[in-house]
């Protein structure tokens, strides 16, 4: 394509400084005081399409928050694109730990980004990467380069589901027809090992509640005679896993895809320093399942964590009670197969057997979804590989990543298409942590590599 880096070029600052306007707004989705501020970025979302070319843009309401659809048809004959990409963003909490404020982004200069990067919830994840897809339209539609047809589906219930867009997917089959699917909401290995992401764990999210006693109670007074909820709950958790840390839920594994040895020595060519890994986050060794790699514990193998547990008193000083409930918070991460409604089940199941006698257990299932898997030899997987190669001068690496994005195998299921993931953060980039940035020069990859995976995917579908 024709000047696409001389017009990244003359732009930047242009572009930095849009992307920095919307990541003023707090777009949190979880959090209902941010109501407001949401339903402005659809609409700043939907601007921004405007001016990028589309010719149709339009807020689509849902029983939730907005989804923001854009089209530009050049030609029927032509291949469509189906660009997805979220504008709600993670809370930012815990917000002391922010060294900037996470709402007034920042560029600050760090080791692996001596050309900048932007401080801000939802500099990655996920305005930032899916902004870059606003901004290579931009290029396309301005240069008229654009060779095919684009369609673009912008939501704001990604980091809480993405339940009502599910629901728009199943009733706009016809208006969402595409031929692939392209998303940037991943990783990449680094910036002089260019990946695209192959592969996302399905996840099934639960909250527990354990009851013991009717009301809070003197731990002097009835401690040791009745169940402590807390202690309870922490050693229903322990049972969870063995001491291979294998997950105990009977059948948990049992459609577990296995990798053949083959496929486990390919992805361990992956370049990776597990040294680096511990200093990067300042622990003195991994810990996981027997008998995998790191690489593999966090891509093609199931998990178990808690991601929040609460009760009792923790206010400051000491308290002698028992509190009458305790809660957690527990993820399983899945991979391809494993059904996520039907693991829910098999862990219900499982964590209430694992209740004594003296309390009684509530298992409240969030949300989940299903794993996903994308295979190489797809036009899709080739054009991109063809526009990586030639942004960064080498062949892009196949990977799976750890993360989730439940709503991709559902556009599988409902819209017959691969979705190719091009993502260009960087684990370190504090996604979903305090001080969460953005490369700048992975902002401005993007932008340029994406016009090209337009191009080859075009030239290939023919
Ligand atoms: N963009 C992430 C998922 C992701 C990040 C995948 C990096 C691969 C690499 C997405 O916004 C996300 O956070 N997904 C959630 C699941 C969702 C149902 C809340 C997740 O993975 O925890
Ligand atoms: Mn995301
Ligand atoms: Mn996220």
């Amino acid at each position: 394509m024709q000047n696409i880096d001389s017009y990244v070029e003359k732009n930047k600052d242009r572009f930095i400084n849009e992307l920095i306007e919307l990541l003023k707004i707090p777009s949190v989705s979880a959090d209902s005081a941010f109501k407001k501020d949401v339903l402005r970025t659809a609409d700043e979302v939907k601007k921004s399409l405007e001016k990028a070319g589309c010719d149709h843009v339009e807020i689509c309401e849902t029983e939730g928050y907005p989804i923001v659809y854009g089209e530009k048809i050049i030609d029927k004959n032509l291949p469509t694109v189906l660009v997805y990409g979220h504008y709600d963003v993670q809370p930012a909490d815990p917000i002391e730990l922010w060294t900037s404020p996470p709402f007034e982004p920042v560029i600050k200069k760090t080791d692996l980004h001596p050309e900048g990067a932007i401080y801000a919830r939802g500099a990655c994840d996920d305005k930032g990467q899916m902004y870059m897809h606003v901004k290579a339209m931009e290029f396309m539609t301005s240069t008229n380069q654009l060779p095919c047809n684009v369609k673009f589906m912008i939501e704001g219930e990604e980091e809480v589901g993405s339940v009502n867009l599910a629901k728009f997917v199943k009733v706009n089959q016809e208006k969402l027809k595409n031929d692939v699917i392209l998303i940037s909401d991943t990783g990449m290995i680094s910036k002089e090992t260019p990946s695209i992401t192959t592969g996302l764990r399905g996840l099934s999210y639960v909250e527990v509640e354990v009851t013991g006693p009717n009301r809070d109670l003197h731990s002097g007074l009835y401690g040791g005679a009745v169940a402590n909820p807390i202690n309870v709950l922490t050693k229903m958790i322990a049972a969870l896993h063995d001491e291979n840390n294998h997950i105990t839920i009977p059948g948990f594994y049992d459609k577990v895809e296995n990798l053949s040895d083959e496929e486990r020595a390919q992805m361990a060519k992956a370049p990776f320093s597990l040294e680096d890994y511990k200093k990067a986050l300042d622990i003195d060794d991994v810990y996981g399942e027997k008998g995998y790699t790191t690489n593999e514990r966090n891509s093609i193998r199931p998990t178990l964590d808690v991601n929040g547990i609460w009760g009792g008193y923790i206010g400051e000083g000491a308290k002698t009670v028992i509190a009458s409930k305790a809660f957690a918070k527990i993820s399983m991460r899945l991979v391809p197969h494993q059904d996520w409604e039907e693991i829910t089940e098999l862990f219900k199941k499982h964590f209430e057997s694992l209740a004594p006698k003296g309390v009684k257990v509530l298992v409240k299932p969030h949300h989940g979804g299903q794993g996903y898997v994308t295979p190489i030899d797809s036009i899709g997987y080739q054009a991109a590989s063809k526009a990586y190669e030639e942004t960064f001068g080498k062949t892009p690496i196949p990977q799976r990543s750890g993360g989730s994005i439940p709503i991709v195998s559902l556009f599988e299921q409902e819209l017959k298409s691969k979705t190719i993931l091009m993502g260009f953060g960087l684990d370190s980039d504090a996604i979903h942590s305090p001080n969460e940035h953005f490369g700048i020069w992975n902002y401005l990859k993007g932008i340029s590599t994406i016009p090209l995976f337009y191009k080859y995917f075009t030239e290939m579908s023919k």
